[in-house]
Order: C-alpha cells, then sequence, then structure tokens
C-alpha cells in the first residue's frame, strides 16, 4: 500500500475580495520527514499557502489535507489541535519583546498544558540542541536579529511539532547567519519534523540542494 502524503493539496484554488485567484489548479504532496522549498516572486502567493495549511484561509475550491485529515472542514477544537501540531516561524520573529527568551520559548508548552518539570526538560533540551542556553534569560529585545530567530525557532520546536512552517526566516539575516537558521532547522529535519521553508533568498536555495517548489503564473511547479 502506499504510504499516505503528510500533506496534499489537490485542485486548489484561492481568490481574495472577488479578484482574479492568486493561484489555481494547486496539486502537491510533501511526505513525512521531508525538506522543502517554497518560492516565487512576492505576491505569488506563499505566505497564503502557509494560511491555508493552518486552516486560517479557506480555499475558493478544491481540498487540503494533513495527515489525512481535511484541513478545509475542520472547525472548532480539531482546529485548533491542528494549529498547534505546526510550529510557525517568521521573518520577524513574532517574540514577546519584554519577556526572556526561556518565557517565549515555554508558550507552546503552556498553550499544552504541559507540567512544569516536563517544561523545564523540553526547554533544556531544545535549547542545548540550538546552542542558545546562555541566552535564555535574557529580554528578547536584548538580543540580536539571529539570536531571536533561534528563539523562535527553539519556540517553534519544543513541543515537537509534526511540521514546521518557515515563513522568509533568513530575510533579514546577513549570510553567514542565514546558515546557522538554515543548519538548525535541518537539524529539527534529521531528527523528523517535516520542514518547508517559504523563501526568496537565492543563495539559502543555491547553497542547499533541496526540493524546490516554485509558485510561478498561478501554478506551483516543481524546480529540479
Ligand atoms: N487577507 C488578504 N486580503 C486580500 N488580499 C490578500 C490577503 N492576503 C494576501 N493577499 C494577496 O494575495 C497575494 C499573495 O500574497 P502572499 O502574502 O501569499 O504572497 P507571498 O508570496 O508570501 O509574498 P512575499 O514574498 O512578499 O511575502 C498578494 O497579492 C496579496 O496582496
Ligand atoms: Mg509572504
Amino acid at each position: 500500500m502506499q504510504k499516505k502524503p503528510l500533506i496534499a493539496f489537490r485542485g486548489v484554488q484561492k481568490s481574495f475580495m472577488g479578484k482574479e485567484p492568486i493561484f489555481s489548479n494547486i496539486d502537491m504532496e510533501i511526505s513525512k520527514g521531508e525538506f522543502t522549498f517554497l518560492t516565487g516572486v512576492s505576491g505569488a502567493g506563499k505566505s497564503t499557502i502557509f494560511r491555508l495549511l493552518l486552516g486560517l484561509e479557506k480555499p475558493d475550491s478544491g481540498s487540503i489535507t494533513f495527515n489525512g485529515a481535511e484541513v478545509t472542514a475542520m472547525v472548532g477544537d480539531e482546529k485548533s489541535r491542528h494549529r498547534r501540531s505546526i510550529g510557525m516561524i517568521f521573518q520577524d520573529y513574532k517574540l514577546l519583546e519584554k519577556r526572556t527568551a526561556e518565557d517565549n520559548i515555554a508558550i507552546p508548552l503552556q498553550i499544552n498544558g504541559i507540567s512544569r518539570n516536563t517544561k523545564e526538560i523540553k526547554i533544556k533540551d531544545i535549547a542545548s540542541k540550538l546552542k542558545i542556553d546562555n541566552i535564555l534569560k535574557q529580554q528578547v529585545r536584548s538580543l540580536s536579529g539571529g539570536e531571536q530567530q533561534l528563539v523562535a525557532i527553539a519556540r517553534a520546536a519544543v513541543h515537537s511539532p509534526k511540521l514546521i512552517l518557515a515563513d522568509e526566516p533568513t530575510a533579514n539575516l546577513d549570510q553567514k547567519m542565514a546558515g546557522r537558521i538554515f543548519d538548525m532547522l535541518t537539524l529539527l529535519n534529521v531528527e523528523g519534523i517535516t520542514v518547508i521553508v517559504a523563501t526568496h533568498d537565492i543563495n539559502l536555495l543555491k547553497a542547499h540542494k533541496r526540493r524546490i517548489l516554485l509558485l510561478k503564473q498561478s501554478c506551483l511547479i516543481e524546480v529540479h
């Protein structure tokens, strides 16, 4: 029997406010454990693909499944659980600036009702993995952009999500830090988390040979 994909888009079309669709007839599959780049010019719809996957937007038509469940049909608790099973990373980090790195990383664990002891262990583990143990007690606003992004990655990964979506995670960083961010995402991927990185950072795409999905002229094509 063929293995079920973790993510499947079938005939997905999306438009906003009655305008021309930004894309139509999107078909794609991503298997568990894959590391995929999603690229395309500004406005092509990369962030929209992520929002559809999270169930924050609804497609005009088509089906989106995650782990076999139809995302477009999810409501209430099921939808919340679905969102919690995905770690998000943004270009502008979206951290609580006045709180410490540790407080920020703890948020998904608090939402998931994890006990204090387990919480401490999990934060320690992820901080050591991402080599940010030394900044855990610092206020986020005192950290460099790259350090803030590492904290955001720790927050996205601390509750072992099935999937991490990174939306332009290296856009505000220099090449060396971008490389470090990429290495950390790779490390999480090697440990079993499926990763999709939306980017138009050509350096990143060239430096790392991975599957590339390109949004172009309202279509999604595979680039080899
Ligand atoms: N909530 C919304 N309401 C109206 N239009 C929207 C909305 N969200 C996205 N769009 C439009 O859909 C298109 C795709 O936007 P999206 O943010 O997905 O592109 P992107 O590929 O992520 O771009 P960038 O590289 O600049 O981040 C754009 O034309 C945008 O203006
Ligand atoms: Mg975007």
